[in-house]
């Protein structure tokens, strides 16, 4: 999808459709949006009076342009939640996925208000989410063109619209974030962790260092928490290492490690999973998938930023040599674990993971992990939650996310609870009782982490049950656009 912006005024400008945002204040319209209703001959004021678009309950409407220069206006939902980059990118969103299979190659975007450049980055990252089929990965190409037919050219129009840098920005953001969904949605049998360190070594071709440690090399470095999740499946576990050029020649005490959870299928282990919705499990690399992602766009944006992308890479699988309920392994930061629960294997790969990113020379960590079903329970597909240590830290990220409109919350790293994880056989338990789970998660893996360190969980927004507006079912790319904008502000010293 090309992308440019185009001040041309809305009622002038030659699409196949234009969209407009509408607002719950639109109920009379006022201002601009009054003079883009009387240039296109009242057709918008007709079509909201006769409740073709009720924005209380519809997501848009599509209506004759009328006089406008534009063929046919799309009309969006504009929820006015937080910042403009998050309403701009499900707005876009919702305008390519409702136009997916009409003959719309040209879509002009009004996003109305004095938005900020971010906005319409997280608007072009959006338009192309929205356009997004996992069908392709697999299926037959028994579609007919006309299905596949989507939005090719997205033109800004209005007062505000940025330089072309910015558009570049997006357009580069959201090719990672489709690279990013894509791995998330390839099917285990497919995409096992060798298979993902052959992706990884693409990378190279971005000028990036691409490590892959086997289990040899894992063993020697003593990560038995990681090796303990893997040993149950045939595929072996890898640990996957992406240096930008920019981490080699960082000063030591600024370099930034993105560390993805990488379970390419988790079936719970021996602690198994209920076989209701257990094929969505094949998400639970969604971690990994979003920091690969994220290093490919900044490598592209930014090379000098000091980033490494490290993906422990395993399959959580029952079998004869299976981890068992109580066995008691060894991290490679010396603390023993034993294992109370098979299914909480993420937590075990990330400790030896963030141990191995700081011994690399990390000075600031964020992990992403698919990590806990309560993340899910607590705030479902929308928002991801995180922990922070120190919480200014923290809320970096969350700057990052919200400048690319990506919604997360934080949560308390209240480490008063770690002894609810005291074992009596070894250093620490991996799973205790359900009260406060979500957050025992986070203080399990902070025994592992000495650095600033942000865990960011992303269980719920990670993968969608049911198509939306904004997104069909499967992988949404959670997480790329707020570690590539974190890693860009941080080669910045911001
Ligand atoms: N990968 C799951 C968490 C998950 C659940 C992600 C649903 C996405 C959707 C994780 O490994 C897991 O099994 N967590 C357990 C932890 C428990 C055993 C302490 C959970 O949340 O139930
Ligand atoms: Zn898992
Ligand atoms: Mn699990």
């Amino acid at each position: 999808m090309r992308v440019r912006a185009d001040s041309t005024p809305p009622a002038s400008i030659a699409a196949d459709v234009l969209a407009v945002p509408i607002y719950k204040e639109d109920r009379e319209l006022s201002g601009d949006l009054a003079e883009l209703d009387a240039a296109s001959g009242g057709a918008i004021s007709r079509a909201i009076e006769w409740g073709e678009f009720n924005i209380v309950e519809h997501y848009t409407a599509l209506i004759d342009g009328g006089d406008l220069a534009a063929d046919r206006v799309l009309l969006v939902n504009g929820v006015r939640r937080g910042r403009g980059a998050w309403r701009a990118r499900r707005m876009a969103s919702t305008a390519t996925r409702r136009l997916q299979g009409r003959g719309a190659s040209r879509l002009a975007f009004w996003l109305r208000d004095g938005e900020d450049a971010d906005a319409y980055v997280a608007a072009a990252v959006g338009a192309r989410q929205g356009t997004y089929r996992p069908h392709t990965i697999y299926g037959r190409v028994r579609d007919t063109e006309a299905m596949l037919r989507s939005v090719e050219e997205l033109v800004f129009v209005g007062d505000s619209v940025p330089a072309g840098d910015d558009l570049e920005r997006g357009v580069i953001m959201a090719e990672g974030v489709e690279f990013g969904r894509t791995l998330a949605n390839r099917a285990s049998n497919d995409l096992y962790p060798e298979k993902m360190a052959d992706v990884a070594r693409e990378l190279e071709a971005d000028g990036c260092t691409v490590e892959v440690l086997d289990v040899e090399q894992m063993q020697a470095l003593g990560m038995g928490a990681l090796l303990g999740v893997g040993q149950g499946a045939t595929h072996e576990p890898r640990l996957i290492a992406i240096k930008l050029p920019g981490w080699e020649t960082a000063s030591p005490e600024r370099r930034l490690a993105i560390v993805g959870k990488g379970v390419c299928f988790d079936s719970g282990g021996i602690s198994i999973k209920p076989a209701d919705k257990m094929e969505e499990m094949k998400h639970d690399k969604s971690g990994a998938a979003a920091v690969i992602a994220a290093a490919r766009t900044v490598a592209r944006l930014n090379p000098d930023a000091p980033l490494m992308a490290v993906a422990p890479m395993v399959e959580n699988m029952p079998g004869g040599n299976a981890q068992r309920p109580g066995d008691v392994v060894k991290a490679m930061n010396g603390k023993t674990i034993e294992v109370t629960n098979t299914d909480a294997e993420g937590r075990l790969i990330l400790a030896d993971a963030l141990h191995w990113a700081e011994q690399q020379g990390a000075t600031h960590l964020v992990d992403i992990a698919t990590l806990t079903g309560a993340a899910m329970v607590a705030f479902g597909d929308l928002i991801s939650c995180y922990f922070a240590r120190p919480r200014e830290w923290g809320a970096e990220v969350a700057r990052a996310a919200d400048a690319t409109g990506e919604w997360v919350w934080e949560m308390p790293l209240a480490t008063e609870y770690r002894p609810a994880y005291d074992s009596a056989h070894a250093d620490i338990v991996n799973s205790g009782s359900r009260d406060a789970s979500l957050i025992k998660s986070a203080v399990f893996i902070a025994d592992f982490v000495t650095k600033p360190w942000v865990h960011l969980d992303i269980a719920g927004a990670a993968y969608l049950s049911a198509d939306k507006a904004t997104n069909p079912k499967g992988a949404v790319g959670t997480g790329v656009t707020t570690l590539a904008q974190l890693a860009l502000d941080f080669a910045r010293g911001s």
